[in-house]
């Protein structure tokens, strides 16, 4: 009760206070800038959030809410409230609104690739579970949703094609399918194909093979997700920046920036040095919890960020939308990976729902 009438009180006074400009109205003509919600959010219970997502963002994706097993926890059965509340969240407050994601072997409906014997079921099964489950979901949100998310992490760095269960059963041909049902549903949907990594050579090389694949044989397919989870000493931004001009050199099709973030921990691989006992890599990879991060760090964050932004801006020609996963640093999935309880700062907005230095020049 105490949270509506704080949401609307909000709500009442955003209407009444002047709109003053933010980002996405900066950057209006270059790319569509977006953000991730969560249920909180969508709900209206987190109102500092959706402030800042109001008047900074103009449009959002769904980071769980839409996945297979949150909206099919059992094959065929689904639980539509929270993506039907997030549709309407985006639609009420005039905010494009994304879906993500349709096929992905992560939070996958467990028993939608298996019979009952937990038995990989066969390739005509997977095609019509594949089309039911597509054309259900992206037949509901006909004409409310701007773009899907219609295959997510396919391909590892190397350029191979995981050994998803889809993958096992249909080989690659699953991916044309997957887009041809969601096309069939909703004709006038953008479609994506969305993947982390693809500062790697081998995956932007099977990533641009695929494009040309659904090209050749007719099937829509708008643009490449590169998911942008990046790091303070990775991807190389010249080499990021050659692989968005490959795409859209040697596709024609954009790239979109589809979950942002960077964190400000160091990234330490365990194997990297086999004497660190698992305490000492845990206290590694969380040198600051308390949220205290040295100015030193900010600085570099903030530098490093705003590299990033303007190799985004410089080729906004190829990059359709920036969007950042999470509104502000303690929405983050980066909190609680790789280790749980971690304390990072990956997000264009900080805990107290301020924007980071790096974009005090495009608005405060
Ligand atoms: O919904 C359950 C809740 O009922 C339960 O009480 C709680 C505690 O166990 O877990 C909740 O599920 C969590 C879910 O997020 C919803 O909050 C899962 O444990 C948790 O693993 C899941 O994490 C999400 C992660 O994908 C899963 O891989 C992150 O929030 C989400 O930001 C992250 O997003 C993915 C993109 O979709 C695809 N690209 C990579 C990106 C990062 O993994």
């Amino acid at each position: 009760m105490k949270n509506s009438v704080i949401a609307i009180t909000f709500m009442l006074l955003a209407a009444c206070s002047p709109k003053e400009p933010g980002l996405k109205d900066t950057f209006e003509g270059k790319f569509v800038l977006g953000a991730a919600v969560n249920v909180r959010q969508i709900m209206g219970a987190d109102v500092k959030g959706d402030s800042v997502l109001f008047r900074h963002f103009g449009a959002v994706e769904p980071e769980n809410c839409m996945k297979s097993a949150e909206i099919m926890p059992v094959f065929g059965q689904y639980k539509w409230d929270m993506a039907d509340k997030y549709v309407e969240f985006g639609e009420k407050n005039g905010l494009e609104v994304y879906g993500h994601c349709l096929i992905w072997h992560s939070q996958l409906t467990p028993d939608f690739c298996y019979d009952k014997e937990g038995n990989l079921i066969g390739p005509d099964e997977l095609k019509a579970r594949m089309k039911q489950h597509i054309s259900t979901v992206v037949g509901r949100y006909k004409g409310r949703i701007k773009g899907w998310d219609v295959v997510n992490e396919a391909i590892l760095e190397d350029g191979s094609y995981r050994q998803s269960p889809f993958y096992q059963i249909l080989g690659k041909e699953f991916i044309p399918w997957a887009f041809q049902c969601a096309h069939e549903a909703d004709p006038d949907c953008e479609l994506y194909y969305n993947d982390y990594s693809m500062h790697e050579p081998g995956k932007l090389n099977t990533a641009i093979e695929m494009v040309k694949d659904l090209q050749a044989r007719g099937i829509r397919i708008d643009a490449v997700g590169f998911q942008a989870h990046i790091g303070m000493d990775y991807p190389d931004l010249d080499l990021y920046q050659g692989h968005i001009r490959r795409v859209k050199d040697e596709t024609g099709i954009d790239v979109c920036i589809t979950e942002l973030d960077m964190s400000i921990l160091p990234t330490i691989t365990r194997s990297a040095d086999v004497s660190m006992t698992r305490e000492a890599w845990q206290a590694a990879l969380n040198p600051w919890p308390d949220g205290k991060f040295p100015q030193e760090a900010q600085d570099a964050w903030n530098a490093r960020m705003g590299e990033v932004l303007d190799m985004f801006l410089r080729n906004s020609d190829a990059v359709r939308r920036i969007n950042v996963w999470g509104i502000c640093d303690s929405d983050s999935w980066k909190n609680g990976w790789p280790i749980p309880g971690r304390t990072d700062a990956p997000l264009w907005v900080d805990r107290n729902y301020n924007l980071k230095p790096f974009l005090h020049k495009y608005a405060r």
